[in-house]
């Protein structure tokens, strides 16, 4: 009996022993394939963490024109002279392209203005993710006293006084007319326009191989290899999940002036395990929305890049990976379709 056990434990103990060879060649192998074949391989793993912006939506055109003349309505103000529009140029990429945003009268918040491009495809909105819907969205701007410095009952009152409002809400919310969840509809109907399909790199996850070029698709393995798709990933490259600005390195006690927007989540839910996470924004554009970060401190996006590799996974780049990885960045530029 013992002697028969002893004899399967051998002959076990020799298949994992192959097995184990087996897997060390085939890793040795791996590793040199040239670069050419890796980076068409990666194409093809990672289709799954990058997808490419759907082109077709069903929304509802004359709510979306509705929508739009409210974005730009500077009576959404207290003193009608800021529009959501005026922190987000639909003209510049979705950004004002300040290091942090100026409201009413014109002072000064506290975060870098994110673009409201491809925002209905984040899983939550603002740099410390403080809403969960781009309706809930709204009542920050409308109610902050350095932005709109308003309230709903104010705007309600305005647009209610409106000839051009009363008419259209009474046409296309015939039962609500103009309430908060009217306006909050048609802002967000006309957010939910905002997307970017068809970048150059949407259109090689598609299959068309020559969308992008050698060099791009170079960035694009950095991008994978180096890890930086661990975060930035999913549709917008970004937006589905929440990370520790300076996870190897501390971005913070490299800072010169600390703010409390600096403490990111941590100051919606006072827990210690949310200082400095941030929503992982979405790269779509990227090219297009500086300054970088919530605070708006770098302005040139290969040092967004450096300061990446360096504080989120302890790497420093070379000019040339930097400079790749900015090529492959800016294959993500696409127009509003
Ligand atoms: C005074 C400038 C200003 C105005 C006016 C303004 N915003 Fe913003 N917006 C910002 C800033 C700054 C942030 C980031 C704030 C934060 O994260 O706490 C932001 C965040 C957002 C976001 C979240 C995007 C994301 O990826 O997290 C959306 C959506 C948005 N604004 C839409 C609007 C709409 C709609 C209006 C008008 C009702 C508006 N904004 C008015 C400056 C402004
Ligand atoms: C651990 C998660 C994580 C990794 C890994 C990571 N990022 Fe980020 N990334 C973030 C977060 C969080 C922010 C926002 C930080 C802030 O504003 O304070 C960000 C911001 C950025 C921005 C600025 C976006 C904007 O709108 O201002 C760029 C560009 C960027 N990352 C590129 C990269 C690149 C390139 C890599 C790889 C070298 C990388 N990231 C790796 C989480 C990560």
């Amino acid at each position: 009996m013992i002697y028969f056990f002893k004899k399967t434990f051998v002959f076990f103990f020799f298949i994992f022993c192959s097995y184990f060879i087996y897997l060390q060649i085939n890793i040795l192998l791996s590793s040199q394939i040239n670069s050419a074949t890796l980076a068409s391989s990666y194409a093809d793993k990672n289709t799954q963490a990058i997808t490419p912006i759907p082109v077709k939506q069903n929304l509802n055109k004359a709510i979306v024109l509705l929508g739009k003349q409210l974005f730009f309505e500077t009576r959404l103000s207290k003193n009608d002279t800021v529009s959501c529009a005026s922190c987000h140029n639909i003209h510049n990429a979705g950004v004002d392209g300040l290091i942090i945003s100026a409201g009413i009268h014109g002072q000064i918040g506290s975060f870098n203005a994110p673009t409201v491009f491809n925002s209905s495809l984040n899983f939550k909105q603002f740099w410390d993710g403080r809403a969960n819907t781009l309706e809930d969205q709204i009542d920050g701007p409308i109610n902050n006293p350095v932005e709109m410095d308003s309230s709903w009952s104010e705007v309600i009152e305005k647009l209610t006084a409106s000839a051009k409002y009363a008419k259209l809400f009474k046409m296309l919310f015939p039962k609500q007319g103009i309430t908060e969840q009217s306006i909050k509809n048609a802002i967000v109907t006309f957010e939910r326009s905002l997307l970017t399909p068809n970048s150059r790199f949407d259109l090689y996850l598609k299959g068309q191989q020559d969308a992008i070029t050698k060099n791009e698709k170079k960035g694009y393995q950095l991008f994978n290899n180096l890890g930086c798709i661990s975060c930035h990933q999913g549709v917008n490259v970004g937006g589905n999940m929440f990370a520790k600005m300076g996870v190897i390195h501390d971005y913070f006690a490299d800072k010169e002036l600390i703010t409390k927007a600096d403490l990111g989540r941590f100051k919606i839910t006072k827990k210690n395990e949310d200082k400095y996470l941030f929503k992982v924004p979405g790269l779509r554009n990227i090219e297009l929305t500086g300054p970088y970060f919530h605070d708006g401190q770098t302005r040139i996006l290969k040092s967004a890049v450096q300061k990446m590799a360096y504080y989120q996974l302890g790497v420093k780049l070379s000019e040339k990976e930097t400079r790749l990885i900015v090529a492959f960045l800016k294959t993500l530029t696409a127009k509003v379709e």
